[in-house]
């Protein structure tokens, strides 16, 4: 898929962990990019490295058992694998920033609000103190936080999951980063207030001009909020193209599992769909096609052969049905 103005190009990235004496590889020949201004939806089911690529733009991986081993990573036509810790210090927060999956270990406890925020500003010397508190009241009204000027006094457990992820949202936005990359941020949040910070995120995206990479296990919040989608599975992309054609043309059986697992109103939703099986383990992946072991067309070739990701109109699609003769 070819980005028309891409701000953010992920190019072959490979991510290597060191378990136990071996190598294992959580992300392989991994390809994307976000267009200025649009939400890139990365979605998959858990351990599919959805994580694992995010932090890897971020250059966040840890150091000591894991490595990117091969790919490019560039951002505004800056290549980020290339940098020094001290660049990327200055890079993350200002024209990249994300939100983790756990808002509450990724706030500080024993911080009030006010001073977590001000420090992002403080330390990327963007404002001085007075500046930085007024900006900071101002960001957490913006993201929907009423009573802002009291609620910098309060602590994360003081607030409520909802309002927490309100602030690591105004956190990320403050410096008014070029990429947003939000790791899951509605998982752990009831249904309507899922729906507020979705409602949310696609205000922040108009207003800023900002680029979104949305990660998450939800078809349905992909549908709500993606232009672009690529469709992970065991740290491979299996599927990319527009959310329209995802949704309206899906090809790879596992994209096709995924959306019919998305509950539905009219339908009889007492037994959900589910793709049958678990996600291979790292250590022990199939020779062949990594999704052979659940997939319900799965052939001798399957077994055998792995399968690239290849160009269908629109759509790259990585699975031997679509060369007609599987
Ligand atoms: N710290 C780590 N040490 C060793 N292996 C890791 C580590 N983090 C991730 N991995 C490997 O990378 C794989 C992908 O992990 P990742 O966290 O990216 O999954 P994910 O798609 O984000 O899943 P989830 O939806 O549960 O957040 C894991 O299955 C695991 O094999
Ligand atoms: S390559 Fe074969 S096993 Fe893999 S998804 Fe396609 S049909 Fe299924
Ligand atoms: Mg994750």
């Amino acid at each position: 898929m070819r980005a028309e103005n891409p701000i953010l190009q992920v190019k072959n990235l490979q991510v290597d962990f060191l378990v136990k004496k071996h190598t294992i590889t959580a992300v392989k020949d991994v390809s994307f990019s976000v267009d200025k201004g649009t939400t890139l939806g990365i979605v998959g089911e858990s351990g599919c490295g959805k994580s694992v690529t995010a932090t890897s733009i971020m250059r966040l991986l840890p150091r000591q058992y894991s490595k990117i081993s091969q790919g490019q990573i560039c951002l505004d036509g800056e290549d980020l694998l290339a940098k020094s810790e001290e660049e990327m210090y200055k890079i993350r927060g200002t024209k990249v920033s994300m939100i983790f999956q756990d808002p509450l270990t990724s706030l500080n406890p024993v911080y009030t609000i006010g001073t977590q925020l001000c420090e992002v500003l403080l330390t990327h010397k963007i404002a001085d103190k007075k500046q930085a508190f007024e900006m900071s009241v101002e960001m957490l009204r913006k993201v929907g936080i009423g009573d802002a000027r009291n609620k910098m006094k309060t602590y994360p457990h003081q607030i409520s999951g909802g309002m927490r992820q309100r602030v690591m949202i105004a956190m990320a936005m403050l410096t008014n980063p070029q990429v947003l990359i939000a790791d899951e941020p509605t998982t752990a949040l009831d249904v309507t207030i899922q729906a507020q910070i979705l409602e949310l995120m696609a205000k922040l995206k108009e207003d800023f001009d900002t680029s979104i990479l949305m990660i998450t296990h939800d078809m349905g919040v992909i549908a709500d909020v993606a232009d672009y989608v690529c469709v992970m599975y065991a740290g491979e992309i299996v599927e990319y193209g527009t959310c329209e054609e995802i949704f309206d043309h899906p090809q790879h059986p596992y994209t096709k599992g995924l959306l019919k697992s998305i509950p539905r109103l009219d339908e009889d939703t007492k037994i959900l769909y589910t793709i049958k099986g678990m996600v291979p383990s790292m250590q022990d992946m199939p020779r062949g096609c990594r999704f052979s072991n659940r997939c319900p067309h799965c052939t001798m070739r399957c077994n055998e052969q792995h399968p690239d990701l290849k160009d269908f109109d629109r759509h790259q699609v990585r699975c031997w049905l679509m060369d007609g003769n599987c």
